[in-house]
């Protein structure tokens, strides 16, 4: 398996997801999922399993949280919303970040989001700490031993970092996972030892993790039951071919979380 992405390579793959504005995951979540779990996400968790992340980590109105890999900002303006926290937002997708800003206007979150552009181990943020860093779905795009390292520092004291990120349960690879890794270009797949250890490594205490690959493997699962809902307008929009290859990798992915060898979890650590 490759070591990393590169950024470039990571933008084409997101690029390569959109349709204009239309994200292909966006119209597979919004039309499989129940209306009040679809917050905008594009990564394969609900709004339940966001508001619990933000609950563990102690998100509340006084928190700034730094959302690292934050997409459309469909989970910034959803915490922004619900627990009125301020959020920044970094995403290295321009196109992204271009609909992200109009969504924070059209929700009236200007106060409370703000978005930027780029590279987030590039350190754009410098000047700022957070007391929280979050991150839904982006961490298999980043080497761990640069990751956490950079949330380490550019956190307050007691500031927490918490993820929900997929791992490797078994060390079996089945191939479909290194499948799914290469072809989503997210080649980092590491495991809750690993990721616990690398917390620890790095100065991080109180390290709590949730195994929720069951909520993974039910998300999972939704999305293959769902797909007379969404499969019109993905033709429409990507054309058959690309249609049957995001199914033929979700049915990989399917299996793999099945078969124990891939799960998601939830992990929170304090500085
Ligand atoms: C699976 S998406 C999840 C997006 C969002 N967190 C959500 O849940 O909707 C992962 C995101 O991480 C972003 N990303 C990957 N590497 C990055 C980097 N080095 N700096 C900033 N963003 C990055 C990608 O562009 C992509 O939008």
């Amino acid at each position: 398996m490759k070591e990393s992405n590169t950024p470039r390579e990571i933008i084409s793959f997101y690029l390569d997801e959109l349709a204009g504005e239309v994200s292909m995951s966006e119209i597979m979540y919004s039309k499989a999922l129940p209306e009040e779990q679809f917050i905008g996400q594009i990564s394969s968790c609900t709004a339940d399993d966001i508001g619990n992340l933000a609950k563990r980590a102690g998100i509340d109105a006084t928190s700034q949280v730094l959302d690292i890999g934050c997409g459309r900002a469909g989970p910034a303006c959803y915490l922004a919303n619900k627990l009125g926290c301020k959020v920044s937002g970094i995403d290295l997708v321009p196109e992204h970040i271009g609909f992200a800003k109009k969504m924070v206007q059209s929700s009236k979150l200007e106060n409370l989001v703000t978005l930027l552009t780029g590279d987030v181990l590039a350190n754009t943020f410098r000047a700022e700490k957070f007391d929280v860093i979050a991150g839904i779905g982006s961490w298999r795009h980043f080497a761990s031993d640069k990751i956490i390292p950079y949330c380490y520092e550019n956190l307050v004291p007691g500031g927490r970092v918490a993820f929900i990120e997929r791992v490797l349960l078994s060390p079996v690879d089945s191939g479909a996972i290194q499948e799914l890794s290469e072809k989503r270009a997210c080649t980092t797949l590491e495991s809750f030892a690993s990721y616990y250890f690398g917390l620890q490594k790095n100065g991080f205490v109180n390290v709590f993790i949730d195994d929720v690959t069951v909520q993974y493997l039910a998300f999972t699962k939704t999305m293959l039951n769902s797909v007379n809902g969404y499969d019109k307008q993905i033709i429409r929009n990507f054309g058959e071919q690309k249609f049957r290859d995001r199914i033929d990798l979700l049915e990989a992915e399917y299996r793999a979380i099945a078969d124990g060898s891939l799960g998601l979890g939830l992990f929170v650590a304090e500085k």
